[in-house]
């Protein structure tokens, strides 16, 4: 007989979580390690505790809520993060994580006997929309990231990771290390719903770079400074956004100048500052790193052409990753039994499963978006279409936890 998770609990655990950080404007908002993150955090900690979990949280302020087999060893493991961005939806990490604690409760509540330990995760700052890099609890999680280098990473105000894990008391201890890892997640893109199929296997993420730039000329009068005699920043910000446009609409993947800052920001003055990001994804290796590289070239080409300073960094360089290849086997057999209509696809969003995948056997499920919508407050999926996903996220965890099969 197969288990069922508790739907309505379901609901109502990601209601209260979507309740967090309502900023006024529809969405809510939860930089990581702000006050709303922080009322997250205090909140699924007391989840944790009333189901009387093992509670760990680490250096870097990953949270686990670790449920103990009847051998010892590392948690199979199930999680996301409860972070977002600003004005962000409801289920974007919330569905991983409130998922794997559903899964628990459901395991707690049944008495179902489980070989190796489960655990529910919550990673600190996967989205990077306050402190970059983004995925920053698994980089450190997985050695990637040292956490001092990590706490000396500020915000716009220069507030540091550091300090801000040690106010709202997320600095700890305990190092938990996943030994196989499950992350339930929104597709936030249009395919699963376009194709009318209800789950998807996840065969892989892109690859992403960040860069954070800012180009330097003179500040200078709208109205007498000839269009011949400009020094103009935002100029080259601009030629830039479509360059790398229609550099990704010919070699596919994806181009996002996200940020865009001028000073002295007036009206009639030209801009002598412009600071700028931007975002490259594609999911090919080869293609990832061509157009790296083509993108550096394009952005100092600009500098040279406008005659104007750059200062460039790169923040962000995660190589695109196919997951564990019987993992995937395990999650499509599991949806067949459950008589699912699925199919496969890779992830344009980046999740702490990359990371993870790297270091610990890793794999991910996707329910459906509506209108593919995500990172802002029309991100909506059907709370059917998403107890699907977690009874299926039960099925793999306790298939995992029992030792069946080479898992
Ligand atoms: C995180 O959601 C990202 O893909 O940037
Ligand atoms: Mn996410
Ligand atoms: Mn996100």
């Amino acid at each position: 007989m197969k288990i069922s998770v508790n739907r309505e609990r379901l609901i109502a655990t990601l209601q209260d979580l979507g309740a967090v950080g309502l900023d006024g404007s529809g969405g809510r908002t939860r930089l990581a390690l702000d006050d709303g993150d922080k009322a997250g955090r205090d909140l699924f900690v007391r989840w944790l505790r009333d189901l009387e979990l093992d509670v760990k949280i680490d250096a870097i302020g990953n949270i686990f809520g670790v449920l103990p087999g009847f051998e010892p060893g590392d948690p199979v493991t199930m999680g996301s993060h409860i972070d977002t961005v600003r004005n962000g939806g409801m289920f974007d990490g919330a569905v991983g994580v409130l998922g794997g604690l559903e899964v628990l409760r459901t395991i707690r509540e049944k008495e179902i006997s489980h070989r190796r330990s489960l655990a529910v995760a919550v990673f600190t700052n996967e989205e990077g929309a306050r402190f970059a890099p983004d995925m920053m609890g698994s980089l450190v999680l997985t050695g990637v990231m040292d956490p001092n280098d990590a706490y000396r990473i500020s915000d716009d105000c220069g507030r540091t990771v550091g300090e801000e894990l040690d106010r709202i008391g997320y600095r700890g201890i305990d190092s938990v290390i996943p030994s196989t890892y499950l992350e339930l997640h929104v597709e936030q893109g249009p395919f699963l719903d376009r194709e009318g199929v209800s789950m998807g296997v996840v065969d892989g993420v892109q690859g992403i770079a960040w860069w954070k730039g800012c180009y330097r000329g003179q500040a200078n009068h709208a109205g007498t400074t000839l269009m011949t005699m400009r020094n103009d920043a935002l100029l080259a910000v601009s030629h830039l956004h479509v360059a790398v446009t229609d550099l990704v609409r010919e070699w596919g993947g994806c181009a996002t100048v996200g940020r865009v800052a001028v000073q002295p920001d007036i009206v009639n003055v030209i801009p002598g500052e412009a600071l700028f990001t931007l975002d490259v994804r594609h999911p090919d290796v080869s293609c990832f790193h061509q157009l790296k590289i083509k993108v550096q070239e394009i952005m100092h080409r600009l500098a040279q052409r406008f005659d104007l300073q750059l200062e460039l960094s790169q923040n962000v360089d995660v190589q695109p990753v196919t997951f564990d290849r019987r993992l995937k086997d395990l999650i499509q057999s599991v949806m067949v039994d459950h008589g699912l209509t699925f199919t496969h696809l890779w992830s344009g969003a980046g999740h702490d499963a990359q990371i993870l995948a790297r270091r610990v056997p890793s794999a991910m499920i996707f329910v459906p978006s509506i209108g593919g919508k995500s990172h802002c407050p029309q991100e909506e999926s059907d709370f059917d279409q998403i107890a699907d996903g977690v009874n299926v996220l039960l099925e793999c965890a306790l298939r995992v936890a029992r030792g069946e099969g080479e898992l």
